[in-house]
């Protein structure tokens, strides 16, 4: 395994991959079994593997965890060594960023509700490194987690707006055993949060039990969460979603992505079910 710090690095360890498939995986570091599970199904669906390490800080907002993002290194390189990753690239953030770059911005919808209502600026910064990041893997299959569902949604309709040759494929959330989705971000919870953060979780289990009964009401269904929520210190948002992403009256079976964003402890969870 090559670890390549810079772009150069990058570049040359790239000659030695003769195959025709490269499979991707962007990551912020902090590897958990969430990220593995891309790691895998990237390595199983292409002859080399690329995975990048970076903490994009212009994806963070003022006063957000950037500085306290927990930060492994040693443990992801090992991790990245035993899923058979090729190349792993980790640059810091003079090789990513010039001063007073261009830059493409998020769609002005899409990318201004939910999580980019509550953190704006947020998805163009994501964009911005997730362009450069594509073009520099040149990968020809990227893959991304469906935890991150409206990230998802924006780097697809990148990738289709601006005509790149990199097919994204979509990948299930990973869950521990209660039910919680692994995040980075977990650390940060103390056990009774842990117990708390459940809430998320359960209410999209909630909404599950709804739906397989047959209630297809958004507003009846958002009630339903909200009272299992209760156990978040604050809910930002549970919304209701089409696929692409506009408000539903009615949960659509096989277009719909129930959504929810709260505060438990110190971090800010998020989650979501697609039904
Ligand atoms: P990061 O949070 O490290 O996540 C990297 C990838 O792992 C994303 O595609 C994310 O959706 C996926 N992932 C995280 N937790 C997951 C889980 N429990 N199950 C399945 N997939 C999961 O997302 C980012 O980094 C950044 O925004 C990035 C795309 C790297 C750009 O900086």
């Amino acid at each position: 395994m090559i670890i390549a710090k810079t772009i150069e690095a990058l570049n040359e360890a790239k000659k030695s991959l003769k195959g025709n498939t490269i499979g991707f995986v962007p990551t912020m570091g902090a590897l958990h079994q969430g990220h593995l599970s891309l790691l895998q199904r990237a390595r199983e669906e292409n002859e080399h593997l690329i995975v990048s390490i970076f903490v994009n800080p212009t994806q963070f907002l003022e006063g957000e965890d950037l500085d306290a993002y927990p930060r492994k290194e040693a443990a992801d390189i090992e991790i990245c060594e035993r899923a058979g990753v090729d190349i792993v690239f980790m640059p810091n953030n003079d090789v990513m960023y010039e001063e007073d770059e261009l830059c493409i911005g998020a769609p002005a919808v899409r990318g201004y509700i939910l999580e980019g209502e509550k953190r704006p600026g947020h998805f163009d910064g994501m964009l911005q490194v997730v362009m450069k990041l594509l073009h520099l893997s040149s990968a020809t299959h990227a893959y991304f987690g469906k935890k991150d569902a409206q990230q998802l949604a924006l780097i697809t309709q990148m990738v289709k707006n601006y005509f790149m040759d990199v097919q994204i494929v979509p990948c299930e959330i990973v869950r521990d055993e209660k039910g919680l989705a692994l995040s980075s971000r977990n650390v940060y919870l103390k056990d009774d949060e842990k117990e708390r953060a459940l809430s998320l979780s359960d209410s999209l289990k909630c909404a599950t039990k709804l739906v397989m009964a047959g209630e297809l009401d958004v507003e009846i269904i958002k009630k339903e969460m909200l009272k299992v929520l209760d156990k978040a210190d604050k809910v930002e948002y549970v919304a209701i979603v089409n696929r692409e992403f506009k408000a539903l009256k009615q949960v659509e079976i096989g277009n719909t992505i129930i959504l929810v964003a709260a505060w438990v402890g110190k971090p800010r969870l998020i989650d979501n079910l697609w039904i």
